[in-house]
């Protein structure tokens, strides 16, 4: 049974990436909306609710992991895996990245991510990147706000990149790829023709080689507080496993 954790909703694109290279394998999927969302909390918090995270998970028997949150990346190396073998998001979003050699490449994350410096580590000496905080948008996606509002925030902070020039922008957050189709049109508005990246196929493609993908295709979600938004998502995306449990 495959583990996957998050904040929210976000880590559900990463689900979803994995189950359509290996649709047997079996999931347990844990959002923590109770602490949601989780990109503006501290390191020392992040550490806290990654332990806790993680351990849920592990309760819920799963023995492969995959940290489906780029803002717990940093605290998950760090090595709170209780014994369970776990994928992040960066290792592999990087290692899809070093064909782009010398690229010019905008990441898109929380603040957290961006403060932990984790991106910049893993791409050292590979591409040139500019790293750009989006406060607020992670959570306007989790709890459904309007376009309005979510193209607003993503509009204002990418301003401050007017004039800049970019290969490649990575969806640096899990959240992201919900409203792709806006990045591409406020990206492509900005800066021009730019490609988009989503680790999310980078993570599949190495949990399917690295963790046991063979079952009945089952796939278990529970939350740390109710959330209309994540049951939806759930139902939308995985429409034969729509059941989410809440956690008392
Ligand atoms: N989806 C997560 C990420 O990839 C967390 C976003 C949040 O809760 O702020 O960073």
């Amino acid at each position: 049974m495959i583990g996957f954790f998050d904040s929210g909703s976000g880590g559900l694109s990463v689900l979803a990436a994995l189950r359509r290279r290996a649709p047997h394998a079996d999931a347990v999927y844990f959002g923590d909306t109770l602490h949601a969302p989780y990109g503006e909390r501290s390191g020392d918090a992040l550490a806290r609710l990654a332990d806790a995270g993680l351990e849920t998970l592990r309760m819920f028997g799963a023995q492969e992991i995959v940290a489906a949150c780029n803002t717990v990346s940093p605290h998950v190396l760090g090595g709170s895996a209780h014994g369970a073998r776990i994928i992040e998001m960066t290792g592999p979003a990087a290692r899809s990245l070093s064909a782009h050699k010398g690229a010019r490449v905008l990441l898109l994350a929380t603040p957290a991510t961006v403060l932990s410096g984790i991106y910049e580590r893993a791409l050292v000496g590979t591409v040139y990147l500019d790293s750009l905080p989006i406060p607020g948008l992670a959570g306007a996606i989790e709890w459904d706000e309007s376009e309005t509002v979510i193209r607003g925030i993503l509009r204002r902070a990418l301003l401050s990149r007017k004039g800049e020039r970019y290969d490649i922008v990575i969806l640096g957050c899990t959240h992201f790829p919900f409203v792709r189709e806006m990045f591409e049109e406020e990206t492509g508005a900005m800066f021009g023709s730019v490609r988009i990246v989503d680790p999310a196929d980078a993570v599949a493609e190495a949990a399917v080689g690295a963790f046991s993908t063979y079952g009945s295709g089952r796939a278990y979600f529970y939350i740390s507080q109710d959330s209309e938004p994540f049951r939806k998502r759930v139902e939308r995306m995985f429409p034969y496993f729509s059941t989410t449990r809440v956690l008392q």
